[in-house]
């Protein structure tokens, strides 16, 4: 095996095997082990034809210590389980998706990437409603399954600074919606913004509040922060998928003894923040050293020097060394896997 785990894109990447289990006649069944990349599915399954699907996103990291640790794999599952409610489907109990996971990453264990290279194992799990239906409703049957790959930064600019795009012309999602729950139409309803703002040149687009466009609400498939001063600000809106790198940043900004506020966040605010980023389990942090507003032409210009500024690289420090077991875990985070 010849990986160049220094260049690794964000992207799929075939692995030896995914793990797989069906939920019918209301009950889990047995957890499968698969080696190929394809699912037999009804063409008429309600995840192909009215989006009753939902999906995770997770890490492994190769610890300083040659161990393998999953971080916070108990929100995933919780939020697996939001996302799964808020379109009805079986809810992933704990058990099978911490047994799901251990047991993809075991048996991939020679793609898990080495320590201090910038990469991860990606963790993909998948919920889908998979069985027929004609009308509208949901599927009388699940399947629940996991694939990792090995991944590198979501941007390709890794830690360096992005450039992105606010717009107001595409919504990916409304009030009362799908935003808060980590459903493929929310993505489906990102992709044209998204594509118009690679092709304009930015690394990623900033959606506002659908409703009345005054409020940042998330950064493509990561949320938005920003720095001012000794505080570090996030949107609060129904319509953002509540990050679990948000969460913890909150948590590491607090005990370093900065003020964290989350609450609505306006554009023209923005000016006055020290730094601002996107952060995700994908994207991890990326720093953003230019905001411009599509409809007005306004330019926000941060990081002057062109590098991230000090309060974002010390957040995704401390992150990145509780991850890779290069830091103490204080909070309890980590999971090994044994
Ligand atoms: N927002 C969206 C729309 C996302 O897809 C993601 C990725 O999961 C995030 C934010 C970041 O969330 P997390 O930090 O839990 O990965
Ligand atoms: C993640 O950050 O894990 C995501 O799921 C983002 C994206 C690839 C959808």
């Amino acid at each position: 095996m010849d990986i160049n785990w220094k260049d690794l894109p964000f992207g799929y990447f075939k692995t030896d095997y995914n793990v797989r289990c069906y939920h019918r006649d209301g009950k889990w069944g047995e957890l499968e082990i698969s080696s190929s990349e394809h699912i037999n599915i009804h063409m008429a399954a309600t995840a192909l034809h009215y989006g009753q699907e939902a999906f995770e996103g997770m890490k492994a990291f190769r610890g300083k210590d040659g161990k393998i640790r999953l971080f916070r794999w108990e929100e995933n599952a919780k939020r697996i389980r939001r996302s799964g409610r808020g379109v009805m489907m079986a809810e992933v109990t704990d058990e099978l998706f911490i047994e799901a996971i251990t047991k993809v990453v075991k048996l991939n264990e020679k793609y898990v990437p080495p320590y201090g290279l910038g990469a991860s194992l990606y963790i993909r799990p998948l919920l889908i409603g998979s069985g027929p239906e004609v009308g509208v409703k949901p599927s009388s049957e699940y399947l629940f399954m996991v694939f990792v790959g090995p991944v590198g930064p979501y941007f390709k600019e890794g830690f360096n600074p992005v450039e992105l795009q606010i717009i107001s012309d595409y919504d990916r999602a409304s009030p009362n919606g799908t935003g808060h729950i980590k459903v493929g139409g929310n993505y489906a309803a990102s992709l044209i913004a998204l594509d118009r703002g690679k092709k304009e040149g930015f690394a990623s687009v900033i959606f506002r509040s659908a409703a009345d466009k005054d409020y940042i609400d998330e950064a493509g498939p990561a949320n938005f922060f920003g720095i001012k001063g000794n505080t570090y600000i996030t949107p609060d809106s129904d319509s953002i998928l509540p990050s679990i790198t948000n969460m913890s940043l909150r948590r590491l900004a607090r005990d370093m003894g900065m003020k964290v506020e989350k609450r609505p966040v306006t554009i023209d605010e923005i000016v006055d923040f020290d730094e601002v980023g996107a952060c995700g389990t994908a994207a991890v942090i990326s720093p953003i050293k230019k905001i411009v507003c599509r409809d007005t032409g306004k330019v926000f210009e941060y990081c002057k020097d062109g590098k991230a500024g000090p309060i974002s690289t010390k957040l995704y420090n401390a992150l990145k060394d509780i991850q890779e077991g290069a830091a103490d875990d204080p909070y309890g985070w980590n999971t090994i896997v044994e």
